[in-house]
């Protein structure tokens, strides 16, 4: 028992180096937590301007992080966040990215055939124990695993926004995810001082399962005229405890992010077509490209 125990520990520790595919929103905040704990981490995108995004998303939270873990000492926080960047490598090169790590992260789009492409490319480039891993907020690991060979070495890794604030890491394991890399997936969560929890391969996993229906339902609760979005947030902030009311989340969300969801469920048919079904508002918005925070104008102005 003991050695076994030793043996999936060591595993565990193994993982050094890490790979994070896509330097938007997610993606630079994993890669910020990452470094940040001293492992070693490559920001990969498609062209420089996504990386020097990234690479200021970044910045500006790290600056609120030091900012808290060294309050008055502005040295220790220069430091900090020096320290922190100097983990970071930067590449536009998919392969190169991928040759020695031992754990890849992707966070790129969420398309299904872009990631399965992206998957089956860096399958044949990285070594061939790395782990890999998906933040996928709505598609199936078990598919984006069978464009690789290394199904048992595949499993969801779901982090929330904010990634340096939001405590959860969702660890999805699919039927044939090891349990050697479920473990490994587990404590590198703990390292990052987050908190994992284990979820079958299933739409939505737990929180967008639950969440996604309810910001949902929070549109049509507005289109039947029952109260102003603005009131509606009022009221779950102050009456269920939320930190966001329903609409100012989705705007932070992302309304492209959540209506893609909600149409895959629908498509997918593995969710009750009732609890996705389409809302005009949302779809007004998003063909409108008002997708939220990011761009400036959702449900509401930024
Ligand atoms: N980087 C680092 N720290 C950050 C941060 C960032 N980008 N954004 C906020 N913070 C920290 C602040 O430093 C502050 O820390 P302390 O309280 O320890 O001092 C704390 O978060 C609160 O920030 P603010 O006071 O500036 O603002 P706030 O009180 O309005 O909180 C919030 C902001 C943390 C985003 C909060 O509103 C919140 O928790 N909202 C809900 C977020 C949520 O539900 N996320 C999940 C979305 S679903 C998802 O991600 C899954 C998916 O697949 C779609
Ligand atoms: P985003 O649009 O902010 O960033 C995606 C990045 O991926 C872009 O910079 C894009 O240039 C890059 N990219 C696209 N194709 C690429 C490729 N082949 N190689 C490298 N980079 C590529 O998106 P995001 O909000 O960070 O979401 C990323 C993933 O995380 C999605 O799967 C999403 O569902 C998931 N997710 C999003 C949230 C959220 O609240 N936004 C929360 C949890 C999980």
């Amino acid at each position: 028992l003991n050695s076994r125990a030793f043996s999936t520990s060591s595993f565990a520790q193994d993982i050094q180096k890490i790979t994070v595919y896509g330097s938007g929103l997610m993606g630079a905040g994993i890669v910020q937590v990452a470094a940040q704990k001293g492992y070693a981490v490559t920001m990969v995108d498609l062209d420089e301007g996504s990386l020097e995004r990234g690479k200021g998303i970044i910045s500006s939270s790290l600056k609120r992080v030091a900012k808290k873990q060294f309050k008055d000492d502005e040295q220790k926080q220069k430091e900090f966040i020096e320290f922190t960047f100097s983990n970071i490598k930067t590449n536009t090169d998919s392969g190169e990215g991928a040759k020695d790590a031992d754990l890849i992260i992707e966070a790129i789009v969420e398309n299904i055939e872009t990631k399965q492409k992206l998957f089956g490319f860096l399958d044949k480039i990285a070594p061939k124990d790395a782990i890999f891993a998906s933040n996928t907020s709505s598609l199936p690991i078990t598919e984006l695993a069978k464009a690789t060979d290394r199904a048992d070495r595949f499993a969801g890794l779901h982090f929330f926004n904010p990634v340096p604030q939001m405590k959860l890491v969702e660890v999805v394991k699919s039927e044939k995810t090891s349990d050697e890399t479920h473990h490994a997936l587990m404590e590198f969560s703990k390292k990052l001082d987050k908190t994992p929890v284990t979820c079958k391969d299933t739409p939505g996993f737990i929180v967008n399962r639950l969440l996604v229906p309810y910001l949902l339902e929070a549109i049509r609760l507005v289109e039947r005229g029952v109260a102003t979005s603005a009131d509606v947030d009022t009221a779950m902030k102050l009456g269920a405890g939320m930190p966001m009311g329903p609409f100012e989340l989705s705007d932070f969300v992302g309304l492209d992010t959540l209506k893609s969801i909600a149409d895959g469920w629908r498509e997918g048919g593995q969710v009750d077509p009732n609890l996705v079904a389409k809302i005009k508002t949302l779809d007004d918005l998003v063909s409108a490209g008002n997708l939220g925070r990011k761009t400036g104008q959702g449900f509401f102005p930024y």
